[in-house]
């Protein structure tokens, strides 16, 4: 899918940090480690803009001028994920507020609200005024919107701002209360409005609010982050044609982000495969203990799948394809997790050459220095703080080594399709109806299942219109399938499975009749549904379970799987099939590895922690194990990369 013809290493680096005497040798040692890229600026509005409107660019442009004569091409963040103290002198209300009404204070970044229409035109007057001046400058050869939008869970805010907005947003969409009424069925517990003014935010109710008034609100909040994210790139491409790139984060479902993609001409992503270990997993404390220094296998995967396919959404010349880089990559132990190990040596290598293996252009550390002060003095970097190589270096020097003596091919197309939908996110969380009911979860275990069989996913948005590259497709938990997504799914000539919980509900959130999943030729309907506690699977006759989640169905459709009490698991008709619970790994893994046979793949049984990815020209094996692994008679020492051509 991806052709990079090039791969690259960067660094963030913050010269407003350090005394400028320092910035030429920083810069030298950059280039000698073999790096190619710079990123800065992203939280330096207030050296910029000490006070409304009085500008002092001079040390930025001698840091650009300092890195560009060095050789180092140069990435420049706009600042807005920190606005100086001043602005909220100007704008005492544009602060977000969360669930609680509380707002959410200075002192650390990311406090804004992304409905203040004031705000969103100072992101949109300072990200126009750096491109006026660095837009056409040799130097400066990408572009990064604001900071990881929805960090520290800013893109949903209840401020005043946002209500407004929110009314209009409904009265856009519905265009008369009725309608909303009708299709959020607000009849119930006499919820109806009259008129938008009266619409609140879906917070601080006595319980819980209209699922489908949260969904909305949801959906809108995401919307708020594409505009304002688009009306930066706008300000930047009126003075320059470099790419544009924001920095997505992992296991964000807060915001669509294929939607903001639209706007970008990269996808990137910050990959802290410890931090998201120990912060964003939901694996066992002994898995989390076996990969407490190397992370976890398939987190790293997923989002370069993810983001790799996010990086082609903005309308492109025919044939172009999605650009993904990653903008921070973990180079030692992180401060934000609860617990922050160091990796196993290796690793530092390791996740860069698994990047490039699924498409990345150029993976860029976080950060050249390690800062003494302030919140993230904990944090490693390249270099410590006292100026000394630390551990990181070594290992981006060897990647930056072996890239030169690496011929750049692309990723090989993978031939499984993930349907992976910001919406179903949306509506499982707005109405999970089992306590572990998780959208992202989920669809990350079908993940996780496909690597254990050693194949190769593109993650894709559900709105795909051609599944024809694809010998298999998957779509758990997909909130809504109409005819033209199911005739678009039967698109794909092999196998495809859908569910659980999938085309069960309107796109409003209620339960249509007739009753889904409604699947043209499947003749099945799930009867009701249940979510089972952690202590109550449902055996299959196959082996393993299903946990979590189960539905009865009725119908006549062919039966492939059944519980041990004779109950339909999932059901087919010629190459669309009906999962009717979620499988546990093992039910799942076996469940996978025989539709992927059936549709011709070959099936690989991978040991726990290694994986592979093939490029055109090699696979290229990645051990995540603490342990030598062996598989086909042949051994990988912990945190191996290891090339083999293909023939
Ligand atoms: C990222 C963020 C960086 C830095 C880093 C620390 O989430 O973009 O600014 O905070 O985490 O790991």
């Amino acid at each position: 899918m991806t052709r990079p013809d090039t791969r690259t290493l960067g660094v963030c680096y913050y010269p407003e940090h350090w005394p400028e005497e320092m910035w030429a040798d920083d810069a030298a040692r950059m280039a000698e480690t073999g790096l190619t890229w710079v990123r800065i600026g992203e939280f330096a509005w207030s050296r910029l803009e000490p006070t409304p409107g009085s500008f002092t660019w001079d040390w930025l442009d001698r840091a650009v001028e300092t890195l560009g004569n060095a050789g180092l091409k140069v990435i420049m963040g706009t600042p807005t994920a920190t606005p100086p103290r001043w602005m909220l002198d100007k704008y005492p209300d544009m602060l977000a507020l969360d669930a609680e009404g509380r707002p959410r204070k200075f002192g650390s970044r990311r406090h804004y609200c992304f409905s203040h229409d004031a705000y969103r035109e100072e992101a949109r007057r300072i990200a126009g005024l750096m491109a006026e001046r660095y837009g056409r400058n040799p130097h400066v050869a990408a572009w990064q919107t604001d900071n990881e939008y929805d960090c520290h869970d800013t893109v949903i805010s209840y401020s005043e701002a946002a209500r407004r907005a929110f009314q209009d947003w409904c009265a856009h969409r519905y265009q008369s209360p009725d309608r909303m009424n009708y299709l959020w069925g607000n009849v119930f517990w006499s919820m109806e409005y009259d008129s938008f003014d009266r619409l609140d935010l879906p917070n601080l109710t006595v319980t819980e609010p209209n699922p489908a008034h949260v969904l909305a609100f949801r959906r809108f909040s995401s919307d708020q982050v594409v505009r304002f994210n688009r009306v930066q790139c706008d300000a930047i491409r009126a003075h320059s044609d470099a790419p544009i790139i924001h920095n997505f984060m992992g296991r964000i479902t807060a915001f669509d982000h294929y939607e903001v993609s639209k706007d970008l001409d990269i996808a990137s992503w910050d990959s802290y495969p410890l931090g998201f270990l120990m912060d964003r997993n939901d694996a066992p404390d002994a898995f989390k203990a076996r990969f407490v220094r190397q992370g976890d296998p398939d987190f790293q995967a997923f989002h370069h799948d993810l983001y790799r396919t996010c990086g082609a959404q903005r309308e492109k010349p025919a044939n172009a394809e999605g650009r993904l880089w990653i903008m921070e990559q973990q180079p030692g132990p992180v401060n934000w997790a609860p617990w922050n190990p160091a990796p196993l040596p290796g690793m530092v290598r390791l996740w860069a050459w698994e990047a490039f293996a699924h498409g990345a252009e150029t993976v860029c550390y976080f950060r050249w220095r390690q800062a003494p002060f302030a919140q993230e003095q904990m944090h490693a970097g390249l270099m410590r703080p006292d100026n000394e190589p630390a551990p990181g270096l070594a290992e981006a020097a060897q990647v930056a080594k072996e890239i030169a003596e690496m011929p750049a091919v692309g990723t090989a197309p993978a031939r499984v399709g993930l349907v992976f939908d910001y919406d179903s996110a949306y509506a499982w969380e707005a109405q999970p109806q089992g306590a572990d009911f998780d959208y992202w979860h989920l669809t990350y275990e079908f993940y996780r299942a496909c690597r254990r069989n050693g194949l190769a996913v593109d993650i894709i948005p559900a709105d795909t219109l051609d599944f024809s590259d694809y010998d298999l497709v998957l779509v758990p938990g997909l909130l809504t399938c109409d005819s033209a997504r199911w005739g678009a799914l039967r698109t794909c000539k092999g196998q495809i499975i859908v569910g659980p919980r999938a085309a069960q509900k309107t796109n409003e959130l209620s339960i249509p009749t007739p009753m889904g999943p409604n699947a043209p030729g499947l003749r099945v309907t799930a009867a009701y549904v249940e979510s089972l506690p952690p202590a109550h699977p449902i055996r299959l006759k196959d082996g393993g379970a299903m946990w979590k989640w189960f539905e009865a169905l009725e119908g006549d459709a062919e039966v492939i799987e059944q519980t041990e009490d004779d109950r339909p698991a999932m059901v087919a008709i010629g190459g669309l099939n009906y999962l009717a619970g979620w499988p546990d790994e093992d039910a799942l893994k076996r469940i996978i590895a025989r539709a992927a046979t059936q549709s011709g793949l070959v099936i690989t049984d991978l040991p726990e922690g290694l994986r592979f990815r093939d490029t055109d020209t090699h696979r290229i094996w990645f051990n995540y194990a603490p342990e030598i692994v062996t598989h086909d008679d042949r051994q990988f020492a912990p945190a191996d990369v290891v090339w083999d051509p293909l023939t």
